[in-house]
């Protein structure tokens, strides 16, 4: 059975969670959101991956998303553990929260639903563990992005902030991000968008580059949120480029 499909409508589940049971919809409210699960609580690479979405909370409120995680183990579990990741992160906390909930999946219902199973990776009974996923969902409750990573390889959350500055951006303006695009950098005119009304939606103008095939689609434009300063997404710094330096 297919998955989640992008632009299908994100399932309003009730869950239970380290912040009490709650609705997705309604936790979400108008925001954007992302509910991101791992393999198994007390586990190296899921402790320095919650420990990163832990550090970078703030990145993602900045943007206006709301984060939930998700597992197959116990509430207990879930509290217990976060006390250790807080102590992954050096922060000297009595309080077992992290600065989103957990969802207590451990009948594997959602995993079950939400198409999360890692087949390739077992508990002691030889049940699958949940794979690393991420579901960037939209104010519209779409699903706008999703990634599939096995047990044994860790995400990196500087690319999922990196993503949402692109989904934002293209949800906003017609406009597409190329190949390692960090805001700043120059964006793409769309292939489908006729000279005229490319000229007229960007003022800052449109700059093709010349290929073998005379064809005219590799046309970029200054990122419209560009303030001509440099600007600093919280993942890394980087330096505004004129599209001129690319062609
Ligand atoms: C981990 O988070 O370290 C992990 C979990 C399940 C399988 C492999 C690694």
């Amino acid at each position: 059975m297919p998955g989640l499909l992008l632009g299908d409508p994100f399932p309003d589940f009730e869950a239970e969670t380290t912040a009490g049971r709650m609705k997705l919809h309604q936790y979400l409210g108008d925001s954007w959101g992302i509910l991101f699960s791992h393999p198994k609580d007390y586990t190296p690479v899921c402790t320095t991956e919650l420990g990163r979405v832990a550090r970078l909370s703030s990145e993602f409120s900045k943007r206006g998303v709301k984060l939930i995680a998700l597992s197959i183990d116990s509430l207990e579990d879930h509290c217990g553990w976060s006390k250790d990741i807080l102590a992954y992160n050096c922060e000297k906390s009595e309080c077992c929260r992290l600065p989103f909930p957990i969802i207590a999946d451990s009948k594997r219902e959602l995993a079950v639903s939400l198409g999360m199973l890692d087949p390739d990776e077992k508990d002691k009974d030889g049940l699958p563990l949940t794979a690393r996923c991420v579901f960037i969902i939209g104010p519209d409750k779409k699903l706008k992005l999703s990634l599939l990573y096995p047990a044994t390889t860790g995400r990196s959350f500087s690319e999922i902030l990196r993503v949402v500055d692109s989904l934002q951006l293209t949800a906003e303006r017609r406009v597409a991000t190329p190949a390692e695009w960090k805001p700043g950098d120059c964006v793409m005119v769309p292939p489908n968008m006729p000279e005229e009304d490319a000229a007229t939606l960007f003022p800052a103008g449109v700059f093709t580059k010349e290929l073998p095939s005379g064809k005219k689609y590799l046309r970029y434009t200054p990122d419209p949120h560009d303030l001509g300063e440099s600007v600093d997404p919280g993942y890394s710094l980087i330096q505004p480029r004129q599209c001129t330096s690319i062609l």
